[in-house]
């Protein structure tokens, strides 16, 4: 299928805005990624993986999809093969917002769910992962495996030039890693104007693997899966800061009331470290990744 003119919701992918906050030192600028279709910025990553596929002909027309996700990038996905029509098969947890699982969902995948009744632990993600490479050897749907995807990562490289259009020159990029799309993807794009970009990447206290640490059980969604993520080389990133849960989550808490900017946990860690990074003069760019509508029914916002 032909993009134009019949791509619906998909042509509203990107364009986000980029707005300014005061959290002390240095200016702050958030990158608004609630602003994408399913309200995150996986939006960008899922259009990539499956135009990448449909291009060398690894998805073929009509046929099934698979991934694990926690949720935001099947809810992408799901929205993604609803318009060009392909059956999507996800395989979650209940330990991810049960607003992602209605919304892949709504968008007409089947989702299959682990029970992980503690939260993200470390034998979670890896459990997800064998089950979906299951579905794909069983039964011959293309597997996105978002993980190793460069697909994603390459997708994520015009928010990068966004944030470049948008603010001229900053210091610092502050990212919470979970695939590590993201974050290489927009720095990568960065670095080609400002090479002196500091790039620091954030991930949770309680599974702080970057930085030497042991997994463990946290539930900053999207990120801290527990082991090294395979896009991302020790060269990537400058300084890891590791955000705890209950800064995660007081720090999401305050930039709903303090500046409207209402999102997730990881926003929470993203502006945490960011405030980190400000308060040495810097100026810093970092990302709402997605929008607190996903986490209304969960203790974020109890
Ligand atoms: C809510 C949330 N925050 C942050 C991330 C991390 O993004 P990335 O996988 O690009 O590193 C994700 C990824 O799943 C996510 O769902």
């Amino acid at each position: 299928m032909g993009r134009e003119g019949l791509m619906g919701g998909l042509d509203a992918i990107g364009n986000t805005p980029l707005v300014a906050v005061e959290l002390g030192g240095g200016p702050v600028w958030v990158k608004v990624e609630a602003a994408n279709p399913t309200g995150s910025y996986k939006d960008r990553m899922a259009l990539a993986m499956i135009e990448a596929a449909e291009r060398d002909g690894r998805l073929l027309p009509g046929q099934t999809v698979v991934e694990y996700t926690g949720g935001s990038t099947g809810s992408s996905l799901a929205f993604v093969c609803a318009v060009k029509g392909y059956p999507l098969k996800i395989v979650s947890s209940d330990a991810f917002a049960a607003e992602k699982i209605r919304t892949m969902r709504a968008f007409g995948a089947d989702v299959e769910l682990i029970h992980s009744p503690d939260g993200i632990t470390p034998r979670l993600i890896p459990a997800m992962v064998a089950r979906a490479k299951e579905i794909a050897d069983e039964t011959g749907a293309f597997w996105t495996d978002q993980f190793n995807n460069t697909d994603m990562t390459d997708g994520y490289r015009r928010m990068g030039e966004e944030i470049l259009e948008q603010v001229k020159s900053f210091d610092s990029f502050c990212g919470y890693v979970g695939t590590a799309g993201a974050f290489l993807g927009v720095t990568r794009a960065i670095k080609q104007r400002l090479p002196d970009l500091h790039r620091v990447a954030v991930e949770p206290a309680e599974s702080a693997v970057l930085s030497g640490g042991a997994a463990g059980t946290h539930h900053i969604e999207g990120g801290g899966v527990g082991y090294w993520p395979p896009q991302l080389t020790r060269d990537d990133f400058d300084e890891v800061v590791a955000i705890p849960d209950a800064e995660a989550f007081a720090s999401a808490r305050e930039a709903a009331r303090r500046h409207g900017i209402f999102s997730g946990p990881s926003t929470g860690a993203n502006l945490a470290a960011a405030r980190q990074v400000a308060a040495r003069g810097r100026s810093v760019v970092t990302v709402q990744v997605d929008s607190g509508l996903k986490y209304l029914t969960g203790p974020l916002y109890a």
